[in-house]
């Protein structure tokens, strides 16, 4: 029997796709809450076999949902991880599976590969507070200071900075500027957080992120008297909830302390899909609430993974003076690297 979903016509998962994938389902079944496999499954199927036809690479954000995460990615990480591994890829086709900014980079990048992205429509609040405009606006006010951006913006206003940086290399890109001032943009909370830890003075934007602004200390007190959990968080939080946690990093930096601090009890201020997914790799840690989802995240779907890849569509392009000019600061990034945490 066949069912129509979302345009595309799937097959019902037959006893034989179940078997295929019974193990896989197991491990994930009885570790993430509310996993519809048997729906999963043919999606899962059809990926893994246009995949090798278009010989595709899947690279999954941290924040992809577990039935992405754990089944169909090759590749998963934070930003920075991304795009490094969007730097070396050999694959003809790239599907990103994150947010525009991430299949933006991964294409200034690769530029030879396609890159393909499930929805244009994931944005990022980061993202939009911010044009090239204003860039140049503010190096006009500030003559001679140099710019770093998050990554978390368009390839246009990376076209008109020096150098960008990640939540996992933040304050040792800051550093690499060798000035007393650096413009550090869009994000004010990750910007306030670099700005505590260095002594280069940082102009900062009034940008934020829509998911981790709404976190509050208040939350992370209740999670401590009520649960007795650890509390990591992202650096996109406002500066209280950072104070007030026992661990402050990047995605990816994230699941470095949980691997080398095993904690009974933890919750993670962030996204909601970064506890789902690690629950796979840490039965044994109880994972505690509270947790925003980012609806720009949640926009990837296995049946948009699969139709994108079946039509190759939508694909991802940057000019040509906006790419090279992007690549430069990103590639700027990649020299100074990984440190994790500020
Ligand atoms: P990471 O670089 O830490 O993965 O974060 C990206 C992001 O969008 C966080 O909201
Ligand atoms: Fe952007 Fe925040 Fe979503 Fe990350 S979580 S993609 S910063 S809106």
């Amino acid at each position: 029997m066949s069912m129509i979903i979302d345009d595309v016509q799937v097959m019902e998962p037959s006893e034989e796709l179940l078997e295929k994938y019974a193990d896989l389902g197991k491990t994930l079944k009885d570790r993430i809450p509310c996993l519809e496999w048997e729906f999963h499954v043919p999606w899962i199927d059809a990926i893994r076999k246009l995949k090798r036809e278009r010989n595709a690479v899947i690279m999954a954000h941290n924040y992809q949902a577990p039935e992405i995460f754990h089944t169909v990615a090759d590749f998963t990480g934070d930003s920075l991880a991304l795009a490094q591994e969007s730097a070396k890829v050999d694959a003809d086709v790239v599907v990103l599976c994150g947010v525009h900014f991430m299949a933006e980079s991964a294409k200034v990048l690769a530029p030879d590969r396609t890159v393909l992205i499930p929805d244009l429509g994931a944005g990022c609040s980061l993202a939009s507070s911010i044009t090239g405009a204003d860039v140049r606006r503010l190096r006009a006010m500030y003559p001679g200071v140099p710019v770093v951006t998050y990554v978390n913006t368009s390839a246009e206003v990376k076209a008109e900075s020096d150098a960008c940086c990640t939540s996992a290399n933040a304050l040792q890109v800051v550093e690499a500027m060798g000035t007393d001032r650096v413009l550090f943009l869009p994000d004010k909370y990750l910007g306030a957080h670099v700005a505590k830890h260095t002594s280069v003075e940082l102009i900062l934007w009034e940008g934020a992120c829509e998911v981790h602004e709404r976190f509050t200390s208040h939350q992370v007190q209740q999670v401590r008297d009520k649960f007795k959990a650890a509390v990591v968080a992202h650096p996109e939080c406002p500066p209280d909830v950072l104070d007030a946690a026992d661990f402050v990093g990047s995605t990816t930096a994230m699941s470095s302390w949980l691997r080398r601090e095993r904690p009974e009890r933890v919750a993670l201020i962030t996204e909601c899909s970064m506890a789902d997914n690690l629950r796979v790799e840490f039965p044994e840690i109880d994972f505690v609430k509270p947790c925003n989802l980012c609806p720009h995240m949640q926009r990837i779907t296995l049946p948009g993974i699969y139709r994108c890849l079946r039509d190759m569509s939508p694909e991802v392009h940057v000019p040509a003076e906006i790419a090279a000019g992007a690549r430069r600061a990103l590639e700027r990034m990649l020299a100074v690297g990984r440190r994790d945490a500020v």
